[in-house]
């Protein structure tokens, strides 16, 4: 008899299985759309009322035989797969300790992140610079414009499109100046570079800090204040500073900001070389044009701006006597920076 036949013939293959793919070959061929159990139900028509009723009823039968069978395979290979699974794993050792070597900050952006805290403590919000600037906001906007001799102390990286690698985080003073319209207490450190030949001392590629502070009065004493708050916060002591004048196109009067040496309280040491004061920074009054260029009104309002080249601060603070170290990428020299960040 075909129902027989056809569930002798089902449960030998349903055994034959191996695994989930050749048990569903199977469920599709006895239960499919054109499955042999659908086949032999399309019969029922063919037979006598008698007939089809005991028929009816065989077929359901070998259904309800059919998927119970495949369901219970079906239990039955998944667990033997999760065993055999759970077997192979048996060879790792989740008891072992396992060594994850955490990594650490560069020692750049240790100090670029206490700086900032500084900062911020003092009311200063952190601005972003890009890295690839118009010619004009490098140089043109910050009172350099073209063919003055500034430039040529800034040779830099030009762009096929005439953008240039800022050359200084200054390069940011007219976009963040704009930006404020008006009073504004900002800093924005920033990566620069320069065609330089690299030494020890000399980078192509550096790191500054921009610092911008915007009112109504404005005074050399509000500079002297805030940098030397900054550096006695850095340091966690006291630290005299002095000015010098200095020249720099977009800060009339302009100054070289030194701190008396850290490393021998200015008694003179290797590190100051005997002088007792360390360079530290350029900085001026904002020249009235830059106020100018930004559209902001140079008879109401003045301002400071300082240059803070923080690489050399980074030497200082570890001891390097090498810039190169810092774009060097060694992971020697790297991992020994763990610090609390
Ligand atoms: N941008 C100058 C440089 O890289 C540094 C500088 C000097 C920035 C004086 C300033 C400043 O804001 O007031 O050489």
């Amino acid at each position: 008899m075909e129902i027989e036949k056809t569930k002798n013939q089902f449960e030998s293959e349903v055994e034959n299985a191996k695994d989930l793919s050749q048990l569903d070959n199977v469920r599709v061929k006895y239960l499919g759309k054109k499955g042999l159990v659908t086949d032999l139900m399309s019969h029922i028509k063919e037979l006598a009322i008698e007939e089809k009723k005991i028929f009816g009823q065989k077929i359901n039968a070998l259904k309800n035989m059919i998927e119970n069978k495949i369901e219970q395979t079906k239990q039955k290979l998944e667990k033997e797969n999760i065993e055999k699974k759970l077997k192979s794993e048996k060879k790792i050792d989740i008891t072992l300790p396992v060594s994850i070597e955490s990594g650490s900050l560069h020692p750049r952006t240790i100090l670029q992140k206490e700086i900032e805290d500084i900062f911020v403590g003092m009311g200063f919000t952190v601005e972003d610079g890009y890295e690839v600037e118009t010619e004009y906001n490098n140089f043109d906007a910050v009172n350099v414009p073209k063919n003055h001799p500034a430039r040529d102390m800034q040779d830099t990286f030009w762009l096929s499109n005439n953008q240039v690698l800022k050359t200084q985080t200054s390069a940011a003073q007219n976009r963040i100046l704009r930006k404020y319209n008006g009073p504004l207490k900002a800093i924005f450190p920033g990566r620069c570079f320069r065609n330089e030949a690299v030494d020890h001392s000399h980078e192509n590629t550096f790191f500054q800090i921009e610092g911008l502070l915007v009112d109504e009065e404005v005074s050399v004493g509000n500079l002297i204040f805030f940098m030397k708050k900054m550096l006695s916060e850095l340091f966690k002591k006291d630290i005299n500073i002095r000015l010098r004048p200095g020249f720099f196109p977009f800060v009339e009067p302009g100054f070289e900001m030194d701190a008396q040496c850290t490393f021998c309280e200015g008694k003179g040491c290797q590190v100051c070389k005997h002088s007792g004061w360390l360079e530290l920074c350029p900085c001026g009054m904002i020249h009235p044009q830059v106020l100018k260029l930004a559209g902001i009104d140079s008879e109401k309002y003045c301002g400071f701006a300082f240059g803070l080249g923080f690489d050399r601060l980074v030497m200082l603070q570890y001891g390097l006597d090498d810039i190169r170290m810092l774009n060097s990428g060694n992971l020697r020299f790297l991992k020994q920076f763990k610090t609390k960040f």
